[in-house]
């Protein structure tokens, strides 16, 4: 099997479970030596020693400790990571009338402010290199507004004006960056909402699977470093 990431290494948060589970298999399968994050320390402990990879536990909203844990990855690999996706992340549906003041936070401190913590820990060491990928997943909620979405899409709007202002500042320096911005795709994400018993959201039947989306990843960290893909919109056809 072809290994275009052979001799590369990758962190993946949100790798537990979901696109991110799916990325970390498919940037290992790539031949990259992978470091997955997320809270549940039994799941990356088992899927690291699986893919021979290197678990993370780590929680992205709390800084200190994920700096620490950032640290501590770099300083195992010897480097910063050559590819980093930002794919933790949550989700949830309420109108803004009656959203809770804990559910707003969580989405902005998960999905905007985690991904600006991870790229702020690692950014300063890539850009040194001169070389890595970053890949920040965002959504087409983060772009098209659904109704129930105030939280969620606040944070993944946010998260694209941050990558766009990366994108900028990144111009000519080595590191690139593609934001991917997923339709819905059927992840534990979504059980919470029982989307096939509800008409109002998209059936699972409809939706991308993980794997369409890591293939994505792996297809951006795969190009040539002189090719950056700024904006990956995944659609189910
Ligand atoms: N599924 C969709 O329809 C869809 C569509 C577009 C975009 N996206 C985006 O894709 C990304 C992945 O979503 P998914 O569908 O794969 O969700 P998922 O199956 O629920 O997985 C979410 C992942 O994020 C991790 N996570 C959540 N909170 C965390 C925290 N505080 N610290 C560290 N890790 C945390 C979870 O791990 P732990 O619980 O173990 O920490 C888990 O690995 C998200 O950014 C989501 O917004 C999803």
């Amino acid at each position: 099997m072809e290994q275009p990431l052979r001799g590369q290494t990758a962190l993946v948060t949100g790798a537990s479970r979901g696109i991110g589970a799916a990325v970390a298999e498919a940037l290992s399968d790539a031949g990259a030596k992978v470091a997955l994050l997320a809270r549940s320390q039994d799941v990356v402990e088992a899927d690291a020693a699986r893919l021979g990879g290197v678990a993370v536990p780590a929680d992205v909203t709390d800084d200190a400790s994920l700096w620490t844990a950032l640290d501590d990855l770099v300083e195992h690999l010897g480097a910063p990571p050559h590819i980093v996706v930002n794919a933790a992340g949550v989700f949830g549906i309420e109108p803004c009338r009656s959203e809770s003041v804990r559910q707003f936070d969580l989405n902005v401190s998960v999905n905007l402010r985690g991904t600006f913590l991870v790229v702020r820990a690692l950014l300063p060491a890539m850009l040194e290199r001169g070389m890595g990928t970053i890949v920040n997943v965002g959504s087409v909620a983060g772009r098209r507004a659904f109704p129930g979405n105030g939280a969620y899409s606040a944070s993944k709007f946010g998260v694209r004006g941050y990558h766009e202002v990366l994108l900028e500042e990144l111009r000519g320096t080595g590191v690139r960056a593609t934001l991917l911005e997923p339709a819905a795709t059927d992840t534990s994400i979504w059980d919470p909402l029982d989307p096939d018993h509800d008409p109002s959201l998209p059936a699972r039947e409809a939706m991308l699977l993980p794997r369409d989306v890591a293939d994505a990843v792996l297809y951006v960290a795969s190009l040539p470093p002189r090719v950056r893909i700024p904006l990956l919109q995944i659609e189910h056809s």
